[in-house]
């Protein structure tokens, strides 16, 4: 009896997984079928078309994994990967997901902190963009549609060589790519001068929904208000963006000065917190902070780091430096004069010599990966700062990454683009631990040391709500599960609250319009409105 229950009940069993399998495969062979069937003899999509059964399927995904976290095995797979090359493939995408009910992932650069553009924990495919990736700069108009499979280092690399005098506010990472970043927010050395990247886009095309190719006139202003910041991934894929060139001088200058709390770091720094948000709007002073070796006795300290972007040549620079923030001792010697495109490579830690055509390179160095970000207010009191210090040596392994805001930043309303962080904001904080270690364990033990680091931060950061930045993604904002629609809201208010402030209320309101029915979601997407 016992016995034969116990049989009846894993034949249950048995033939419930047979046939989920059964059920699965088939939903991915009329998938398939459904996307070969949206094939065009112009644009053919079986050649766009990988699943585990191609050779290069792992090649492919691995490509644009760009956090070594999400590269294990364990880590979940997509069941196909469509490499976009046309429009109407990216059409297909969005109409044959829905109608088989996957979870598509929209993967441009691939860049985002926690995978999201890759990894799910529902059967998913990945539409991958690197394919779509032109960049056509017109002087004449001082614009550019770029593409969202581009890379910022494209971006750039194709404005210079058009023109020496102009540039785009982005990224500092040539390696990120336009369709997350541009989508997000994005912020580069120039922020204080112009502003983000969506200050400065002023069209669009994107694939809704119902497959329909929209531009900013067809899509509406709200739509295109919510793809400046709000993240893509929410209201649909994004083809390509068009945006306005900023202006650059020929000779820019940059800097790197080091101080360890030996060398008055914390006097600097202390004064740095007055003075960076405020300085002329040219100047945009970075401020790292890390804990290193001491020279004698193998003890810790730690290190500040100023790495400063200035439009324009030293001279100026240092009249600047000398007036506003003489603590720092700034000399010629540490300044370097070059263009602004040889200067992208001084913020990777490479040669300004380095050949511009590297910036076309696609594949940065991979680590594994956590990162996590605030906002600050006020200046940290300096016996705030020596706690932060001492916090830092004992825990080691997290930096932190100072931006300043200000000037251009404090300029625009917080409710002009989803991006609200702007007037009243000093500086934003990246909290950064990079490791080399494979495994969980390691990445639960730098993991946790970042959260304790930001733990730390709490006094010294905004409040109500604790104010964070969508292209850094993190996770342990909150996850969405996109279950019961009240359950949904609730859950990204969380995080979305803290990502948008008010204009969270704006993004839910376009989102229920656009995509009623939430196939644009993802682990921190924005929900629908419930009532
Ligand atoms: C090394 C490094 C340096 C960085 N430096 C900076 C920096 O200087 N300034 C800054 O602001 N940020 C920076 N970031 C963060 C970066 O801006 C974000 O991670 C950004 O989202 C990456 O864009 P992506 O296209 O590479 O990422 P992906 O992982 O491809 O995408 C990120 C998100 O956008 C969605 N998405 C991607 N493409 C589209 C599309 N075409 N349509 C709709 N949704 C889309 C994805 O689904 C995902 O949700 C950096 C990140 C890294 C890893
Ligand atoms: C993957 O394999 C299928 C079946 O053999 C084939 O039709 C398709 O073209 C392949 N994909 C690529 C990108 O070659
Ligand atoms: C990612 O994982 C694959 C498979 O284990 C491995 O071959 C590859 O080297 C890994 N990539 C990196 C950059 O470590
Ligand atoms: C640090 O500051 C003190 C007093 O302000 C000064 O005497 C000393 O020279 C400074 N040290 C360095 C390395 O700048
Ligand atoms: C710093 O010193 C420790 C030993 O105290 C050593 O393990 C570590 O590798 C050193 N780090 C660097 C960057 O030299
Ligand atoms: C720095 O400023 C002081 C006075 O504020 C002035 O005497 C000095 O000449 C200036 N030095 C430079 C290099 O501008």
């Amino acid at each position: 009896m016992m016995r034969s229950t116990t049989f009846s009940l894993f034949s249950i069993i048995l033939l419930l997984s047979i046939s989920w399998n059964a059920n699965s495969e088939s939903v991915h062979e009329s998938f398939l079928q459904c996307l070969l069937s949206h094939s065009h003899p112009d644009n053919p999509i079986s050649n766009a078309i990988f699943t585990p059964q191609n050779l290069s399927y792992s090649t492919v995904l691995q490509s644009y994994i760009r956090n070594l976290r999400f590269n294990t095995t364990s880590t979940p797979k997509p069941l196909l990967i469509l490499t976009a090359k046309h429009e109407s493939h990216v059409q297909a995408a969005i109409i044959c997901g829905r109608k088989h009910a996957l979870q598509m992932k929209i993967r441009s650069g691939g860049h985002d902190y926690e995978g999201i553009s890759y990894v799910s924990n529902v059967p998913f495919f990945i539409l991958d963009m690197f394919e779509l990736r032109s960049v056509d700069v017109d002087i004449e108009s001082e614009s550019a549609w770029v593409q969202t499979g581009a890379i910022l280092g494209e971006v750039y690399y194709r404005i210079a060589e058009k023109s020496k005098s102009h540039g785009f506010p982005a990224g500092v990472c040539p390696t990120v790519g336009v369709g997350g970043h541009f989508s997000g927010g994005g912020y580069g050395n120039m922020m204080r001068k112009y502003g983000l990247s969506v200050d400065n886009i002023i069209d669009a095309k994107m694939v809704d929904v119902n497959g329909r190719l929209l531009d900013r006139k067809s899509m509406g202003e709200d739509l295109f208000w919510a793809i400046k910041g709000g993240g893509g991934a929410s209201f649909g894929v994004v083809i390509a963006y068009k945006i306005s060139l900023v202006h650059v001088p020929e000779i820019v200058t940059i800097f790197r000065v080091e101080r360890t709390l030996e060398q008055n770091a914390t006097t600097i720094v202390d004064h740095w917190q007055h003075i960076a948000d405020k300085l002329p709007e040219d100047l945009f002073i970075r401020l790292i902070v890390d804990v290193v070796n001491t020279t004698q006795n193998g003890e810790k300290t730690v290190r500040a780091t100023f790495i400063a972007f200035f439009l324009g040549g030293s001279e100026r620079l240092l009249s600047i430096m000398n007036e506003s923030f003489p603590e720092l001792g700034l000399a010629q010697s540490d300044c370097i004069e070059t263009s602004w495109l040889q200067s992208i490579f001084f913020w990777t830690d490479l040669s300004i010599d380095t050949p511009t055509d590297v910036l076309l390179d696609r594949t940065p160095a991979l680590v594994y990966l956590k990162r996590k970000s605030d906002y600050v207010k006020e200046p940290i009191p300096k016996e705030g700062l020596e706690r932060i210090w001492k916090r830092m040596i004992e825990l080691e392994r997290p930096t932190m990454i100072f931006n300043p805001y200000g000037g251009k930043m404090a300029e625009i309303p917080s409710t002009e683009t989803p991006f609200p962080h702007r007037a009243g904001n000093l500086w934003k904080i990246q909290y950064k631990a990079d490791w080399n270690e494979a495994g969980t364990e390691a990445a639960n033990h730098y993991i946790d040391l970042t959260r304790k680091l930001y733990n730390f931060m709490t006094p010294f950061v905004s409040k109500n709500p604790r104010q964070a930045f969508l292209n850094y993604r993190d996770l342990d904002l909150g996850i969405n599960h996109n279950s019961d629609l009240k359950a949904s809201y609730l859950e990204g208010r969380v995080y979305g609250i803290k990502y948008f402030k008010g204009n969270f209320n704006r993004l839910v309101k376009i989102k229920t319009k656009v995509d009623p029915e939430n196939f644009f979601r993802n682990e921190q997407s924005i929900p629908l409105f419930p009532y």
